[in-house]
């Protein structure tokens, strides 16, 4: 027998995603669950029709490495229209494997061995491990205070000449933050002169609230020349099991993403790349999705109210950051899981994205959930 157990780990600080882990416990204990990010209704029926009918119509061969042609259209007419920018649909914008491929490439394509990387913390998983991989240094800032701004002059001071790239995510999960217009001038202005990368993680730029606007670094230019912005179908359509995304870049850095794209997947799923092309003729179905979980997120909050439980509103994504300091004063990850196996409800303890795992009493939860089930959820929630 071969002994594989000393095989030196690339991660060895990896381990099973607080997701798979909370969503495998939620499934045992048949709880209801409100900790992955991903709705509990469907997909517009029209959206799978269509790709029902693509593949009866054949196409179910390799598409083009980048994305097809209309697709690729579709989405360089709508970046046009909502952040006044023209990508080139044939060197800028590149279909993926949902944004985490995205994000993945652009990682691997730019960071060398010893690069820094700065992120935000709380941070989405899979920013480190991606840095990591290519052999870069995470650099760490924490958000701060209750609304998680962003410091700049710390920004500016953990600049190194090492730093390469920048990751930004609005809106924020998992605190449903928004990065504001002085946010990306201050970023514009510390980039300035300089050839760090900016990578914007943008997957919930349709789920924004309250007549905000989302301040997409496509809409500033000296952000813009530098930006890899990545989005997700999944996220917009209801449909996260399809894995389907994009990025846009600059040509120049598009040349080097599409490299490890080609590598990696070469292309991705075509039946699913016509029904979007086809479905992204109607700007409705990303337009009014604002609309639509603000009102989960406000009927979340109202069934909340009178629990101990208490947050600010979130103001984009699909989730609800929820402080339980009242209740207890158990370490967030024992509390969940406690939430699951005695009370038959599932949520992220938000310290799995914190720095060094510190514990702010916090849990998130996503509305994106049927009326009668975030009315159950809340119903337990009260017996707290
Ligand atoms: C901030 C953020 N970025 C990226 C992703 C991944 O998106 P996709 O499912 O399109 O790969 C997620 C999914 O939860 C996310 O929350």
């Amino acid at each position: 027998m071969i002994n594989f157990n000393n095989l030196p780990s690339k991660l060895p600080a990896g381990k099973t995603s607080i997701f798979s882990v909370m969503s495998n416990l939620a499934r045992e204990h048949k709880a209801i669950d409100l900790s992955q990010g991903f709705p509990n209704f469907e997909t517009d029926v029209h959206l799978k029709e269509l790709v029902c009918k693509a593949m009866k119509d054949g196409y179910n061969q390799y598409p083009p490495m980048r994305g097809i042609l209309p697709l690729r259209i579709r989405i360089a007419e709508k970046i046009a229209a909502l952040y006044d920018i023209c990508y080139n649909f044939d060197t800028e914008i590149l279909i993926t494997n949902g944004a985490t491929q995205a994000l993945y490439c652009a990682i691997t394509a730019f960071v060398h061995p010893g690069d820094e990387v700065i992120i935000f913390k709380p941070a989405y998983d899979s920013y480190e491990p991606d840095i990591q991989l290519a052999g870069g240094k995470p650099v760490l800032v924490e958000l701060k205070g209750k609304d998680f701004r962003i410091d700049w002059e710390e920004v500016e001071q953990k600049i190194t000449s090492k730093t390469r790239m920048i990751v930004i995510n609005t809106p924020h999960n998992p605190t449903g933050t928004l990065l504001q217009r002085h946010d990306m001038w201050q970023l514009e202005k510390l980039l300035r002169c300089t050839d760090i990368l900016l990578l914007s993680d943008e997957v919930y730029e349709h789920l924004i609230f309250d007549e905000a606007q989302h301040q997409s670094a496509s809409k500033f230019p000296g952000l813009a020349e530098r930006a890899i912005v990545c989005a997700s179908f999944g996220k917009t359509f209801h449909n996260t099991g399809w894995k389907m995304g994009y990025c846009v870049a600059p040509e120049v850095l598009m040349k080097e993403i599409i490299k490890f794209h080609q590598a990696t997947v070469f292309c991705v799923n075509h039946p699913m790349q016509r029904a979007f092309a086809e479905y992204l003729k109607n700007p409705e179905h990303y337009l009014e999705l604002g609309g639509f979980y603000q009102q989960k997120r406000d009927k979340f909050l109202e069934l909340m109210q009178g629990s101990k439980f208490k947050g600010t509103p979130s103001k984009g994504t699909y989730f609800q950051v929820m402080d339980y300091s009242e209740i207890t004063e158990e370490y967030d990850v024992g509390f969940a899981k406690r939430l699951i196996t005695e009370y038959g409800l599932a949520s992220i303890p938000v310290s799995v994205f914190n720095i060094d795992g510190k514990d702010n009493k916090q849990l998130r939860f996503c509305f994106a959930k049927t009326d009668e089930t975030l009315e159950k959820a809340a119903e337990i929630l009260h017996k707290l």
